[in-house]
């Protein structure tokens, strides 16, 4: 009979602690720092948490002016940040957070715009969305490599005016079928482009990095330095998150070990290359064409010498912009937060 009671205490005393432990929880609060968050994300944070979420975009001018002032509004006392954007998140957001911000979600790969730094002398956690979003950028990057071999913004240009060249030897592009084709840094995203380019007969994958990579071999692709990569590449591919390292890696001197036939492919940062240099050489045809989705700065003002060159195709930075790849980011950011909050591992930490 005591015995019997002990268990039913006991059974009590960890039910209350449970709900203890979730009452405790739902009174903490989660900013998510824009109005286009996804449902799928929201709905897992609000089953945990008290949930305030800005009114406007945290992108473009919104996001710098209306939202940024209602983010300092709402921030205080905020255990943890969902962030969407990639506007920076400024010492002012965090002080104005005060000591009860524990975690930052990003809603990205990349983290260049996360004050890292700072965010580690605080003490705060970050998490990102790393390879939720590798397919659909991966998808995009071979877009980039087939529009700008096969010329879509000459093309396109022709069509939207009407003025069609035509003829057999017209606009003629080059093929990804017999090519070399050279990815710089070959992490989730480089590799799933790899994996999407198996169908087109290419002759040569070649990667460059810190380290040989295990996944390569199955991959057929072959680790040489970068001075190797530029000089052999008919495609070169960047896919390395923006440092201090990878910062304008694209510049006069490296455009210059490119072939002539080359063409670059940026799904990373615009910063990795320097755009005067890239205008240059695109310009006095070094190199073959450029296919970007990411620029400096974004957008891209309409009159910017980049748009007015016919073997440039650019797009406005759209890599995960996907329903389902923005959905399962925003479910990997909550997650990421339920973790912290519960005094679990991170599921995919930049800062644990
Ligand atoms: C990323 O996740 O870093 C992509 O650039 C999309 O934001």
């Amino acid at each position: 009979m005591i015995r019997r009671n002990h268990v039913i205490f006991t059974l009590i005393a960890s039910a209350a602690l449970v709900c203890s432990e979730n009452s405790t929880m739902a009174n903490l609060k989660v900013l998510v720092s824009s109005k286009d968050f996804p449902e799928s994300g929201l709905k897992i944070l609000r089953e945990h948490f008290t949930v305030l979420q800005t009114q406007h975009l945290n992108f473009g001018e919104e996001g710098k002016t209306q939202n940024y002032e209602e983010l300092l509004k709402l921030i205080p006392g905020c255990t943890a940040l969902v962030w969407l954007s990639h506007h920076p998140i400024t010492n002012e957001l965090l002080d104005k957070a005060g000591p009860n911000l524990k975690m930052v979600a990003t809603v990205s790969a990349g983290y260049n715009h996360c004050n890292v730094d700072e965010l580690k002398a605080r003490g705060i956690k970050l998490s990102n969305t790393p390879d939720v979003l590798s397919a659909a950028v991966a998808e995009l990057a071979v877009s980039l490599m087939l529009g700008a071999a096969r010329r879509f913004t000459e093309n396109l240009e022709q069509v939207r005016s009407g003025k069609w060249e035509i003829g057999f030897d017209v606009v003629l592009g080059q093929e990804i079928r017999g090519s070399t084709v050279g990815i710089i840094g070959f992490g989730g995203i480089g590799q799933a482009v790899a994996k999407r380019l198996s169908g087109f007969d290419v002759n040569k994958f070649l990667y460059t990095g810190h380290r040989e990579k295990p996944e390569a071999k199955a991959l057929g692709a072959e680790f040489v330095s970068l001075d190797n990569l530029l000089a052999q590449s008919d495609f070169i591919l960047l896919a390395v998150p923006l440092t201090n390292e990878t910062k304008l890696m694209i510049n006069q001197t490296t455009l210059g070990k490119m072939k002539q036939n080359a063409i670059l492919i940026n799904v990373g940062r615009g910063d990795l290359v320097d755009q005067d240099a890239l205008y240059e050489a695109l310009k006095n045809k070094k190199i073959y064409a450029a296919g970007l989705d990411v620029t400096t700065p974004e957008p891209l003002p309409k009159d910017h010498k980049l748009l007015s060159l016919p073997n440039v195709f650019i797009l406005p930075h759209i890599g995960s912009a996907t329903v389902r790849t923005r959905s399962d980011m925003g479910v990997l950011a909550a997650r990421n937060v339920v973790q912290a909050l519960s005094g679990k591992p991170l599921i995919t930490p930049v800062l644990p």
